[in-house]
Parts: structure tokens; sequence; C-alpha cells
């Protein structure tokens, strides 16, 4: 690093949490009778005098006088304070004490804690600028130096030009006196740290915001423990999506755009220019006219279980990870088709209905137990498989059919035929997946091979059931008992009527597509997609993705971690081992999967290489996307 340049770092707030002189209070007011009432003025004045509302002097003094502490509460202090040293400086201690010759604390706070504080962090006494307590004979701290001239207004500018330094200065920090360095002409340039608070009116002032000393080191090009700042990456999250999620990749460090509504095609492509990551429901758009203005987007998440809406060839032929939720709500399927399997085996919906209308029908008529009737489970996936121990734990047998083997969960039995399934089956309960090729996998012939007096269930897709079909054999009593809770054309919205020939029909349970609508599922979606995008973007983990090669990657220790992304071409990993061999890089870890279209190649190396290698890398035919993660 060169000697000309000079990093003025302010310790309250910006290298520690939080105010040292309010955890001074915590400890100093422990037994006093208003405690939280003091503790608050302490807060009230430290906040004008931020804010450059009261003069720095007055507000020292008045805070002193109200702390009443000792020399004793010290320790107590410099412990709590080094446990709040903030996130990014931890993550960059390292990198601090690289610097540590360039770096000035200088603080309107004291020399007696921020000193055993820096330390730690390659910051020696000699560079840190901070006021000292005057003590009485007992240890009470009376006052402070006058004459340091950090107790002075304008104290800090004072201080700077004190040092005589010859260069740029830089200075970082998140309250009104580390602008005043700026206001005064001796700074290069003011940056408003912000991960810790925000102060609209140091903001107005600043140069440059920010949000972590990453940014910092990123836009000062220096070295830092993170290859990109994460509020460099922006998000943008369209139709409502859960608070949770929401909160989830803002607390990452993101930059996080929020819009209740979706967007169509030509607002999305305006909006998405700068965005890196994308969050959906199900109504967006996201097509191949989308994907081709989004030049920054690394990952899709689709906050629901279907993808259908994204265009996931063009997301991957252009490097684009696309994940979903694929079992937030399995649970909430599984047991919606367990309550209606009771419902529809007592006869219920027919019951209830009559009751409403004055009828009282007391019989056992088509009325059973589920206990050792056979469900019959088409589709043994997620939802089928997690049904098939649930019923079983209540006494049901379990078949089940799927086109692919299948392991069988407990005591379940695998039938080789979808007929074989239907002439056994008491309950059939469809859990196959949304394929074109699935349309009216059940229809006439199908419910003709079923028992009599079949309960027949339906939560996957519409498509998938001849409607017309059902409603003959609902209407003939060859099913007792039905439930359907997708439709062939459902209405766009809740102001649409529903329409459908199943409406009036005996002992049928209709219910509008909600199979995986609860508030717990809607949480898990919220908690697992942005886990999933997260972790693709600090490891390059793919697991789960929809469209990419799923690779789960190791942590990265003490390595540089390149991702590659290409098209599925021969010899490609042959060029990358080849650059990186002709550069004398070591590979310590590599992992490849490719799929039909694209290769995914992470290779770990030993610390240093040079820029030259990215661009060798970069430029290997084929190459889609490439990535430095350290
Ligand atoms: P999954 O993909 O884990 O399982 C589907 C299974 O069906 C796979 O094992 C597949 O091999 C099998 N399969 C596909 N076609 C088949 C066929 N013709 N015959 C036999 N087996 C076949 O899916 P998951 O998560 O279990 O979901 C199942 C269905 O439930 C999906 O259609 C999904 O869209 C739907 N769903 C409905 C919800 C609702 O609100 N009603 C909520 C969540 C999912």
């Amino acid at each position: 690093m060169e000697n000309s340049k000079h990093f003025v770092i302010d310790f309250d707030s910006t290298f520690t949490r939080v105010e040292a002189l309010d955890v001074l209070g915590e400890i100093s007011l422990k037994n006093h009778k208003n405690k939280s009432g003091a503790l608050k003025k302490v807060k009230d004045i430290t906040d004008l005098g931020m804010e450059g509302k009261l003069s720095f002097r007055e507000s020292l003094e008045q805070r002193i006088e109200t702390l009443q502490a000792n020399k004793s509460h010290l320790p107590e202090l410099v412990d709590k304070l080094s446990a709040q040293v903030s996130k990014s400086f931890i993550r960059n201690k390292e990198f601090i004490r690289k610097y540590s010759g360039n770096i000035y604390i200088v603080s309107n706070g004291f020399k007696d804690f921020i000193v055993p504080i820096v330390e730690p962090y390659g910051i020696d006494e000699s560079r840190v600028f901070a006021n000292e307590f005057e003590y009485d004979a007992d240890g009470n701290i009376i006052g402070f130096n006058p004459d340091n001239l950090l107790s002075q207004n304008n104290g800090k500018p004072r201080q700077i030009e004190a040092l005589n330094l010859e260069g740029e200065i830089y200075v970082l920090g998140d309250g009104y006196t580390d602008y005043e360095i700026k206001k005064a002409g001796i700074a290069h340039k003011f940056y408003a740290f912000t991960e810790n608070v925000r102060r609209e009116k140091v903001l107005e002032n600043a140069d440059h915001e920010a949000p972590t000393l990453d940014e910092f080191l990123y836009v000062n090009n220096m070295e830092r423990a993170l290859s990109y700042p994460k509020n460099r990456i922006n998000v943008l999250l369209l139709e409502n999506i859960h608070e949770h999620g929401i909160q989830k990749l803002k607390e990452e460090g993101y930059n996080v755009e929020v819009h209740p509504a979706g967007m169509d095609e030509d607002e999305l492509i305006e909006a998405i220019k700068d965005v890196s990551i994308l969050g959906i429901r199900s109504k967006t758009q996201v097509t191949q006219k989308v994907l081709e203005s989004a030049k920054r987007l690394h990952a899709i998440g689709a906050f629901c279980i279907g993808t259908n809406q994204i265009d996931l060839e063009t997301a991957q032929e252009k490097g684009i990870a696309v994940f979903n939720a694929p079992f937030s709500n399995t649970r909430s399927v599984v047991e919606l088709v367990i309550g209606e399997l009771i419902m529809l085996i007592r006869n219920l919906p027919d019951k209830i209905k009559s009751m409403h209308e004055g009828v009282w029908d007391k019989s056992a008529k088509n009325s059973f137990e589920i206990r050792n009737k056979t469900l019959g489970i088409v589709g043994y996936g997620n939802i089928g498989a997690q049904l098939s121990v649930l019923a079983e734990s209540m006494g049901m047998k379990v078949c089940f059919y799927d086109r692919e083997e299948k392991l069988a969960l407990g005591n379940a039995t695998q039938c080789s035929s979808l007929a074989e399934l239907l002439g056994m089956s008491d309950v059939v309960s469809l859990h196959v997946d949304g394929r074109p090729e699935n349309k009216e996998i059940i229809g006439d012939k199908e419910f003709s091979l079923m028992k009599d007096g079949v309960i027949f269930m339906n939560l996957s897709r519409g498509h998938v059931v001849d409607i017309a079909a059902l409603k003959k054999h609902i209407l003939s009593g060859k099913i007792i008992g039905a439930s359907v809770d997708v439709f062939p054309e459902e209405p766009k919205s809740n102001q649409e009527e529903f329409i459908s020939e199943l409406r009036g029909l005996p002992n049928t349970i209709l219910t509008p597509h909600i199979g995986g609508s609860t508030k717990e599922a809607q949480k898990n979606i919220a908690d697992f997609v942005p886990g999933k995008i997260i972790d693709y973007i600090n490891t390059g983990s793919t697991n789960n993705s929809v469209n990419f090669p799923n690779i789960v990657l190791p942590k990265l220790k003490d390595a540089h971690r390149f991702i590659h992304i290409h098209h599925n071409e021969p010899g490609i990993l042959a060029k990358i081992n080849h650059t990186l061999a002709e550069n004398n890089l070591n590979i310590v870890g590599q992992y490849l999967k490719t799929n039909e279209k694209i290769g995914y190649v992470i290779t770990d190396i030993n610390k240093d290489y040079e820029q030259e290698v990215i661009k060798s890398l970069k430029d290997i035919k084929g190459t889609i996307r490439f990535r430095v993660l350290y």
C-alpha cells in the first residue's frame, strides 16, 4: 500500500457496533434508581451531538456527569466492546492488520478503552487519537483532558491537521464530526459508514455511502475478505414475497428492492438491468426477452413450487441458476389429503350440507373407518411418499405406482402398473407431476378399472384427470366420494367465478387450489429459497437448482474459488486445467458436473494468482460465465 494514502476511521458505531459511553452507562448506572431515565439521557445527548445540534464539548461534559463512572468499570467495558466490533471489521481483521500502517483511529471517545480494542487489529497506541479521562483519587471519572484537541469543538479536523499528513486522506465514519474533517477541506473523501446506524444528515454530506467496510475497501481497490461487497448485489423481489424472505436477503447485506405486485414484460425488462438476483412467485413471466436484457442476473428464486413461468432453457444458456421450493408445502398437501380422506369416507360433505339445510340424517350408510383400507398413491414423489408414511401410521395399507423405481417407505408396496393399483385400492389419490404427457392419465377407462365405491382424490394437477369422465362415475355411484383441489381451468383471481361441471355433485369436496396454502408453507418457502440463493452466491453450490447441474460444495478455506459455467462441449475442463498449469497454480479441489446443455466446473486454488489468469479463463471458447470467490 502506498504511504501517501491515509485512512481515518471513527471508533464508536463504526469500528464497534455501539456507542461506548452508552455501554459504559449500562455498567456504571447498573444500580442507579432511575437507570433507564439516565441511560436515555446519555443516548439523547449523544444523538444531539452526532447530528450537530449540540456543541461537542457540551455533549461530552453532560454525558460524563450523567454517567457517574469509575476506572473500575473499564475492564468490563473493554470486554463488552470487544464483543461488539462491527461485523465487516471482524471479517476483514487480517486486512486491517495489513493496512494498519495507513490507518488512524480518530475518535471523540476515550483512549482508555479504544486502545485495547483496536490493538488486536494491529493498530497500536501511536495511531489512536482520542480523549483521555480525568480521575479523582478514588478512580471516579470526573472529566477529561481539556487540552486534548479532540475534546474541543471541531476537534477532529484540528487533530488531523496537527498530524501534518502528506497525501490523500480518506475518512470513514458514521457521525457529523467525521464529516467535519471533509468540510474543513482536509479530507480527500468522506465515506458515511451505515452498517450500524444511518444518519440522514451525515449521508447527505457524504461523498459515498459505505454500508460495510468491504465497500470502503472495494472502492479504494484494496484487498479484502469479500471479492464483491454484498451491498452491490441488487435484489429485486416481486409479487408480495413473505417478509421472512425479504429479511433474510437484507440480513445477508444485499441491496433489496421490493415490489408488492408483479411486472409485465416491458416493466421487467426495464427493472432488471442492474439486478443480480430476481425473486418472483407464480405470476411473473420471465421470458427470453426479459433474460436477454438481464445482463447482471446470476440467480432467480421462484418463491413457489412451479417454474413454468420461467424460460429455464434460456436462463441456463445465460448461466443464470434458478431455484424453487420443491418441498416447502409437501406436508400441507399431505395433511389436507388425510383430512379430506376421512371426511369423504364418512360421507361428511353431504351430511354437512344437509345439516345446513335443516335435515337431520343420522345413519351409518356409506360411513367407514380408514383403518385397514387400501390407499393407492399414483406418483410416489415428495408428496406421495410423505402421504404414504402418514396414512400407514393411521392404519391404512398403502400401495403406490410411479413411472420410476422408488424406495417403498414403511410397509408400502409398489404396483407394477397403474391398472394393478386401480384394481386394488379403496382410495385412489393422485400425486403425479405436471408434465404434459400426464394429460388425462385418469379417464373413463381408468375409472372403470377402479373398485365400486372407490374414493378418488386429485390434489396434484388439473389436467391429469378427464373431468367429464369423473363426473360420469360420481353420478353413476362408482365413486362414492371425491375431492378435487386443482382444475384444468382455474379462475385467474378471486373475483372471477369458478366454473366447473363438478359443482353440486354428491359427496364431492371442491377446494380452490389450496393444498399447499398454509402459513407454515409460506414461511418454509421464504426460508428455503433465499438460503439456496445465498449459498449459490457465497460458495457456488447449486444444490436443488432447477436448471443447473447440482453440486454441493465444501466451504472455501484459504483458497480462491474459480466458478466456470460453459457450454457442454468436449475439452473445456482440459483447457481450464491447462491454463492453470501454465500459470503454476496448484489445484486444491475441483468439482465438475454437466447436464445436456452446460458444464459447471469449480476449481479451488492456492492463494495467489495474477489477473491475467482470470482473463485467460474467461477467454476459453465456450465460456458462458466466470466468477471468482475468495
Ligand atoms: P414430485 O416431482 O416430487 O413427484 C411426482 C412423482 O410422480 C414422481 O415420482 C414422478 O416419477 C411421478 N410421476 C410422474 N408422472 C407419472 C405417471 N404418469 N405415473 C406415475 N408416476 C408418475 O412432485 P411433488 O412435490 O410430490 O408434487 C406432486 C404434485 O402435487 C405436483 O403435480 C405438484 O404440482 C402438486 N402440488 C399441488 C399443490 C396444491 O396446492 N394442490 C401444492 C404442491 C404440489
